[in-house]
């Protein structure tokens, strides 16, 4: 990993063997090599263009600060399914050059996961695959609990579409997934294996978004679907 030196400060000192240590064990990147269905085709000048499944989708990523590859700056994406055009008034749109289904699923084999992904009207797909590494790091830790007869129970707060918490519950976690938007879990859950589900070991809770102290009075959790722990914003801090 590089670090920059902020100037007129002294880096703390470490000694020799931590150093090597912490070099050793944090990675400079960890890269989600396990798909086989998603895939980065291409990326620059603030786009990218990725394989999801069946379908390729090429849409904006502001963290995407470098050109194109071997392309002039401004240089049209040839190759796509499905392209989401920005709007100067914010948002944008999918333009689709033959027609896409709503939603499909797509494997992550490593995990025996199926997933599914829907173009959204904000440019998401309803899934960061870069995300599986973690899974793989959860879901090892956990089922090494699991064989060793510990329970594990997993919050997974701002859970989006529960691709974490799906992967958890398959590992042999007790999962509660939470998350503000409703919308955001319902078609996941009906895409993603129900593994968790079935086992009874996947709750799901919708959160109401917690406004800052003082906003307006903090609404209580609404829905509870499948009574396990009771949360409630002012629970969680
Ligand atoms: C970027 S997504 C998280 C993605 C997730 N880490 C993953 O890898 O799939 C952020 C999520 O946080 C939820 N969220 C944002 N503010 C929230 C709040 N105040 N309370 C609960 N959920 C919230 C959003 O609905 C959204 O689903």
């Amino acid at each position: 990993m590089t670090t920059g030196s902020t100037p007129g400060r002294t880096a703390p000192s470490l000694p020799r063997t931590r150093m090597a240590a912490a070099q050793t064990e944090r990675p400079e990147l960890i890269v989600a090599d396990g798909w086989r269905d998603y895939a980065l085709l291409d990326c620059g000048d603030g786009m990218k263009q990725e394989r999801w499944g069946p379908h390729t989708l090429v849409r904006p990523d502001p963290q995407i600060i470098w050109p194109r590859h071997g392309r002039e700056p401004g240089a049209a994406w040839e190759t796509w399914d499905g392209f989401y055009h920005r709007s100067d008034k914010g948002g944008g749109q999918w333009e689709f050059r033959r027609p896409l289904p709503e939603s499909w699923t797509i494997r992550y084999e490593p995990l025996d996961l199926t997933l599914k992904i829907r173009p959204t009207s904000f440019k998401h797909t309803g899934l960061f695959p870069e995300q599986a590494v973690n899974w793989d790091w959860f879901s090892a830790r956990i089922a090494a609990a699991r064989r060793a007869g510990r329970e594990v129970h997993v919050l997974n707060l701002f859970g989006y579409t529960g691709a974490a918490s799906v992967a958890a519950a398959k590992a042999g976690a007790a999962v509660c997934h939470v998350d503000a938007a409703e919308g955001e879990m319902v078609p996941r859950e009906r895409g993603v294996e129900r593994a968790g589900r079935r086992s009874g070991a996947l709750h799901r809770r919708r959160l109401p978004q917690v406004r800052p102290p003082g906003a307006e009075a903090r609404p209580a959790l609404r829905r509870r679907d499948h009574g396990s722990a009771d949360l409630r914003p002012g629970q969680l801090g």
